[in-house]
C-alpha cells in the first residue's frame, strides 16, 4: 500500500450520506443485507458499510429521546454534543498528551473550573465514567489520608464496592430506610479512619443520603453521579452539604446529557489529591493523573453544550426532568390500585401495584422496555422511571400504564 490512504481523508459525499442516515427516522430503515458473520478477508466500500450497519445499528436502537422513555439513567443527548462527537473522532486527541492535546485540555480545565465551585471543590478532572470517578476519589482519599475502610450504604452503588475491592480495603455496608436513603444512625461511632462514601441520587430509588451528617470521618466522598447537576437548579437546597465532601463525582453523561464515556470527579483540596494520584513515565511530558492513561476529549461537546444552553438552559431541562417524576408520582399516589414508594427526590419513580395476586413484575415485562425498567427493594419487586429524558411526554406515559392496567382488569 502507498502512503495515500483516502480512507483518512474527508469524504464529504460519504459523510453526508452517514449523516443523512443519522437524520432519517432510523426505525424507517429497511434491513436490506444478511448481517456478517464472520470477519472477512476482504472489504467493502464504506458506503456500503454505512447501508449495511444503519438498520440495525440506528434502527434496532432504543430511542432514549422517545416520549414515553424512562427505563434508565441514560438520557437522550443535544445534536451539537453529535456534532462535537463527530469532530473529536476525526481529530482523536489524547488528552493524557499536552504536546497532542492543547485546545482539549484548556478546554477541560475551563469546564472544571465551571463546575466544580458549585459543589465546594477547587479542581479535578475528566473520567469514562462515574465508576472512574469513584474509583479515583477513594484511590485518592487512600493515598492522602491513609483510610483504612471505606462505609457505604448498602444502596450505595456497586462501582463503590468494587473500588473498595480495587483498593485493597474492605467495606460496610450502613443500612438504609425504605426510601433507600442511608439511615445515618447506624454507622459506625469511629470514622476517624475511614471514607464515608454518601450517594446523592441512588440507581435504585434515586434517593439521597443525609449529606448534612455529623461524622469525623477521615474523608467524605459524596457519589452525586446521578443527582449531582441538580445543584444548578431550584433543587439544589436538597444537596445541602456537597460542600463539606472531600471528593464529588458526577456523571456527565447521566443529566449533564452528555454522550458516553463522560464523567467528572472533583476534588475540595485538588492539588494534593492530584498529586496523590498520578505518576510520572517515562514518555510522558506531564504527570498522568488518576486510574485511566489515554482518554479521550470528552469535555469538548460538554463545553459546546454549557455554552449553548448557559446555566438558565440545563436549569430548564434539568427542572423539566424533575418536573415530569413529580407528575407522574403524583398520578400514580391518585390511582387506587397503585403504591409509591414515595415522592421522588431526584427524578426516579419507584411504584407497584398493590398487593394481590399478581406480582408487579407482570406489569412490568408488559410495559415497553424503553418506559420503565424495576428494582428491588426488601426482596420485593418494585418498577422504576427515571427523568432523564427532556422529551418525555407523562401524558403518553400515563396512558401507556392506564392501558395495561385496563388490559389486566
Ligand atoms: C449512583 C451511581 N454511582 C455510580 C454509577 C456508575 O456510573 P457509570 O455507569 O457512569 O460508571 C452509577 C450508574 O448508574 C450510579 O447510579
Amino acid at each position: 500500500m502507498s502512503g495515500f490512504d483516502d480512507d483518512f481523508t474527508p469524504q464529504p459525499e460519504r459523510l453526508r450520506h452517514a449523516l443523512e442516515c443519522l437524520l432519517n427516522e432510523p426505525s424507517e430503515l429497511p434491513l436490506t443485507q444478511p448481517w456478517p458473520h464472520d470477519f472477512p478477508e476482504d472489504g467493502r466500500s464504506g458506503d456500503a458499510i454505512i447501508d449495511l450497519l444503519a438498520p440495525k445499528v440506528l434502527g434496532q436502537a432504543v430511542k432514549l429521546g422517545s416520549p414515553i422513555a424512562m427505563a434508565h439513567m441514560d438520557p437522550p443527548t443535544p445534536w451539537l454534543a453529535w456534532a462535537m462527537t463527530q469532530w473529536n473522532a476525526r481529530l482523536n486527541q489524547n488528552v493524557l498528551h499536552p504536546a497532542t492535546s492543547p485546545v482539549a485540555r484548556e478546554i477541560e480545565s475551563k469546564v472544571i473550573s465551571w463546575l466544580a465551585p458549585s459543589f465546594g471543590m477547587t479542581g479535578g478532572f475528566m473520567t469514562g465514567g462515574a465508576t472512574l470517578s469513584n474509583l479515583n476519589a477513594l484511590w485518592a482519599a487512600r493515598e492522602a489520608r491513609g483510610i483504612k475502610r471505606v462505609i457505604a450504604s448498602s444502596a450505595a452503588h456497586v462501582s463503590i464496592a468494587k473500588a473498595a475491592n480495587i483498593l485493597g480495603l474492605p467495606m460496610v455496608k450502613v443500612p438504609v430506610h425504605r426510601t433507600g436513603a442511608m439511615d445515618s444512625s447506624a454507622l459506625p461511632r469511629d470514622l476517624s479512619d475511614a471514607a464515608l462514601v454518601l450517594t446523592a441520587g441512588t440507581t435504585g430509588t434515586g434517593a439521597i443520603d443525609p449529606l448534612m451528617v455529623d461524622t469525623r470521618a477521615a474523608w467524605i466522598h459524596v457519589d452525586a453521579a446521578w443527582a449531582g447537576p441538580l445543584i444548578f437548579t431550584h433543587y439544589a437546597e436538597r444537596l445541602e452539604g456537597i460542600k463539606r465532601a472531600d471528593s464529588v463525582a458526577v456523571s456527565a453523561h447521566k443529566l449533564l446529557f452528555q454522550p458516553k464515556d463522560a464523567a467528572l470527579v472533583f476534588f475540595r483540596d485538588s492539588e494534593q489529591s492530584l498529586a496523590a494520584i498520578s505518576a510520572d513515565g517515562a514518555y510522558l511530558a506531564d504527570a498522568n493523573v488518576g486510574v485511566q492513561g489515554s482518554r479521550g476529549a470528552v469535555a469538548i461537546p460538554l463545553f459546546a453544550t454549557l455554552l449553548a444552553w448557559g446555566r438558565r438552559g440545563l436549569k430548564a431541562r434539568l427542572e423539566h426532568c424533575m418536573a415530569a417524576s413529580e407528575s407522574l408520582a403524583a398520578w400514580i399516589a391518585g390511582q387506587r390500585e397503585l403504591e409509591l414508594l414515595a415522592e421522588p427526590v431526584s427524578g426516579v419513580v419507584v411504584w407497584r401495584i398493590k398487593k394481590d395476586d399478581r406480582s408487579p413484575k407482570q406489569l412490568s415485562f408488559a410495559l415497553p422496555e424503553t418506559m420503565a425498567s424495576q428494582v428491588d427493594i426488601d426482596g420485593e419487586t418494585w418498577i422504576r422511571q427515571v427523568a432523564a429524558n427532556p422529551l418525555v411526554d407523562v401524558h403518553q406515559v400515563i396512558t401507556v400504564i392506564e392501558s395495561e392496567l385496563e388490559r389486566r382488569r
